[in-house]
């Protein structure tokens, strides 16, 4: 079912499957009519079934990635690439070594740079220079992060350095052997950059993402809860599973 609140399309889908299922013809279907584009990507949970999805589609020759270019949200720093649990490995194990994909037009914050501040700026350059996002995808923090633009005193602009905070730490734990593992910065796109794409797919599901979608969605609109900027973008789609949807409904 389609909703609309202010200029967002939300689309409710029965579970998480059929979640995945929606963002994948979505993000498809933007792939196949601008092949050449650029496209920003997301890590989490949550975007995972929809990977998948684009797995089996692309071997089906029903979206072809060979073509784009692609700029992901986010990296923890310090993280070196070979390390499983750095976004650069979560994308090539879950995604990019299994479609078409040109390698030389992937780009991920490097966890590793020796200049943080250096790389933020060549990553912002580097995205302005492909001509800028066709698509973001993204998902939702428990704290309404977006990217790892935490709540805060101000919308961040452009590609940064983050200190974590300690619920994101915390949430993001279950894929280290501890929360102390859990490198205590990352390098983001900013709110500015997300804000930047043509279009946003945000995607969220299960319960516990239900009270930040409606705070996002429909409460007010601050940097303490930074999702809430997507208010004021013009071409926004929500897909949430039900139990997301339980605060909107
Ligand atoms: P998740 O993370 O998909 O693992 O819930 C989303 C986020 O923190 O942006």
């Amino acid at each position: 079912m389609n909703h609309k609140f202010g200029s967002i399309t939300v689309y409710v889908e029965q579970d998480y499957d059929a979640m995945s299922s929606k963002a994948a013809e979505i993000f498809s279907e933007e792939i196949n009519k601008h092949p050449e584009a650029a496209f920003g990507f997301a890590t989490g949970g949550t975007p995972l079934g929809m990977y998948k999805q684009l797995i089996e589609m692309n071997k089906q020759k029903a979206v072809n990635f060979s073509g784009i270019t692609t700029f992901n949200l986010d990296e923890y720093y310090p993280i070196s690439r070979d390390n499983d649990q750095s976004y650069y490995y979560f994308m090539m194990t879950n995604l990019f070594e299994k479609v078409n994909i040109d390698r030389d037009k992937i780009h991920i914050p490097n966890g590793n740079a020796a200049d943080i501040n250096k790389e933020c700026t060549e990553y912002e350059e580097a995205l302005t220079a492909s001509g800028g996002l066709r698509m973001q995808l993204l998902g939702i923090g428990l704290n309404g992060h977006i990217g790892f633009n935490e709540p805060s005193g101000s919308f961040s602009r452009a590609t940064h350095c983050v200190q974590l905070d300690q619920s994101t730490c915390e949430a993001n734990a279950r894929f280290f052997t501890s929360v102390d593992d859990v490198p205590r910065q990352a390098i983001t796109m900013g709110i500015g950059t997300i804000m930047m794409s043509e279009s946003i797919l945000l995607l969220a599901n299960g319960k516990g993402k239900a009270e930040i979608i409606k705070k996002a969605l429909t409460g007010p609109i601050t940097p303490e809860v930074p999702a809430s900027v997507l208010q004021l973008h013009r071409n926004v789609i929500v897909v949430l599973d039900k139990s997301a949807a339980e605060g909107i409904l």
